[in-house]
C-alpha cells in the first residue's frame, strides 16, 4: 500500500469484459477525477473505431498507439480504463508498474462472454470461437495482470457502485 495513492494515476487492467470502462468511470466520479479511456483515446486519435484500426492498419499500428494514448494518460492523477492488451507490451507494463496504481479487475469466462456477446464485433481478437479465444488471451495475460496489480476485484455479480466502495477501502 502506498500512502501517495492520491498522487498517482490509478489504472484498470484485465480482460475485455471485466468492467473496466464502467468502473473507471464510476470511481472517477467517487473520487473527483477525471477518467481517460485508453480504447476512446486511439479511436479517437486515429478517427476510426478500435475494430476498424485492426482491420486497416493492424495489430502493431493499435498497440503503437496505444502505448502513446497510456503514457499521456499517465500525466496527471486520473483513473484509466486501459485495454485488456496493454500488458502485452513491456515498455506498457514498465510505465504503469512505475506510475500507477494498478486494480486488476477479473470476471469469469461466462460473465464475460455473456457481457461481450452485445458487442463481439468490437473486440476484433475475440472473433470465431470467442470462448476459445478468451481462454487463449487468460492464459497468456494472467501472469502479466497478476505480477502488475496492486489490489485485484473479481466483478462478477457485484454491482458496480459496491465495487468502487471496496477499491475506496482498499487503496
Ligand atoms: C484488446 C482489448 C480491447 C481493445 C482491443 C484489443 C485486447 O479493449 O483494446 O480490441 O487485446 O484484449 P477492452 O479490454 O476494453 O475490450
Amino acid at each position: 500500500w502506498d500512502p501517495n495513492w492520491l498522487e498517482r494515476p490509478i489504472a484498470l487492467i484485465g480482460l475485455s469484459g471485466c468492467g473496466k470502462s464502467t468502473l473507471a468511470r464510476l470511481l472517477a466520479r467517487a473520487l473527483c477525477w477525471p477518467w481517460y479511456d485508453t480504447d476512446a483515446a486511439v479511436a479517437a486519435s486515429a478517427g476510426m473505431s478500435v475494430a476498424d484500426l485492426f482491420q486497416v492498419y493492424g495489430e502493431a499500428e493499435f498497440r503503437a498507439r496505444e502505448s502513446a494514448a497510456l503514457a499521456e494518460a499517465l500525466r496527471e492523477p486520473q483513473v484509466i480504463a486501459t485495454g485488456g492488451g496493454i500488458v502485452l507490451q513491456a515498455e506498457n507494463r514498465r510505465m504503469l508498474h512505475d506510475q500507477a496504481t494498478v486494480i486488476w479487475l477479473d470476471a469469469t469466462d461466462t460473465t464475460i462472454l455473456a457481457r461481450l456477446a452485445a458487442d463481439a464485433e468490437q473486440r476484433p481478437l475475440l472473433r470465431g470461437d470467442a470462448a476459445a479465444r478468451l481462454a487463449e488471451l487468460r492464459a497468456q495475460r494472467t501472469p502479466l495482470y497478476a505480477e502488475l496489480a496492486d489490489l485485484t476485484f473479481q466483478t462478477d455479480g457485484v454491482m458496480p457502485i459496491d465495487l468502487v466502495q471496496r477499491m475506496l477501502a482498499a487503496l
